[in-house]
């Protein structure tokens, strides 16, 4: 039975190695999620980075980014993908981890993929917009997206990127969407597309959208604290999700890590409830 299992790793919010965005260990918490997948005996067919990759879009963290990809992800011998957020710098990306020259500035190409696996088409979209907090596809990228959903044959398509289309529910933050959502919906509804993946959310979502399953994932990062009543308060905390294809049909499940230190239970032994 052909299965494919996306690791999908979200909002890394990485900055200079010492340095701490939010006060919180953005590399570290890298390095715990790569430990728990390793422990969770995971086995990815690919490794999606849906975005936020760095936290200011500077050039020293893009170079944490490569080096901790390089030590942690890697080794799982598994293409890693990665499309960038609102917190990103598309020239300093390009620059730093693909080792592009020196691209004109201007030239603002979005950053996509495709990769065919055995019984799912993965599409990679880039829905950075330079100078906004909300996302943007722009016509261009849908045109070639409707295209790369035509090709997939056979096989359902999961999309990744990092903008929610849906808002995010609770914590009532300010949601900052995915502009041309409406036009996204449109090509997506046109195609077999078993999931759409995003990120952005540092809170897990799930929703009924356009025929499929939308679903934000937990941030690497930190996560937003859901008794916030003011919206984008932070709490410490790491995750990634796991969406796993099997028969077409995609399982998306989120982990969330309990803190370092703090003892697990047994539900079959303990007393408590
Ligand atoms: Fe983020």
């Amino acid at each position: 039975m052909a299965e494919s299992i996306i690791v999908q790793l979200s909002d890394l919010h990485l900055a200079a190695p010492g340095e701490l965005p939010y006060g919180t260990d953005t590399a570290g918490n890298l390095r715990r999620v790569a430990k728990a997948l390793w422990a969770m005996d995971v086995r990815p067919s690919a490794i999606v980075l849906s975005g936020d990759l760095s936290d200011r879009g500077d050039a020293a963290s893009y170079e944490q980014l490569r080096d901790l990809v390089a030590e942690e992800l890697d080794p799982f011998g598994c293409p890693v993908l990665a499309v960038l957020g609102n917190h990103d710098d598309r020239l300093q990306f390009r620059r730093t981890v693909l080792g592009e020259e020196a691209p004109a500035e201007g030239v603002d190409e979005p950053f996509t993929h495709v990769l065919d696996l055995d019984d799912v088409r993965l599409v990679l979209c880039d829905s950075h917009w330079r100078g906004h907090v909300e996302g943007l596809l722009g016509e261009a990228q849908l045109a070639w997206l409707d295209e790369q959903l035509a090709g997939a044959g056979e096989r359902p398509s999961v999309i990744v990127v990092h903008h929610l289309s849906v808002p995010r529910g609770v914590p009532r933050a300010d949601d900052y969407l995915l502009e041309d959502r409406a036009d996204f919906a449109e090509v997506v509804a046109r195609h077999r597309v078993a999931a759409v993946l995003c990120g952005h959310s540092h809170v897990t979502t799930a929703a009924a959208w356009a025929g499929t399953l939308h679903a934000a994932a937990p941030a690497v990062a930190f996560q937003l604290d859901p008794s916030a009543r003011t919206g984008g308060r932070g709490y410490e905390g790491t995750g990634f999700a796991i969406c796993t294809m099997r028969d077409g049909l995609a399982v998306v499940n989120a982990h969330l890590l309990p803190d370092p230190g703090r003892e697990l239970f047994d539900r079959r032994t303990s007393a408590r409830p």
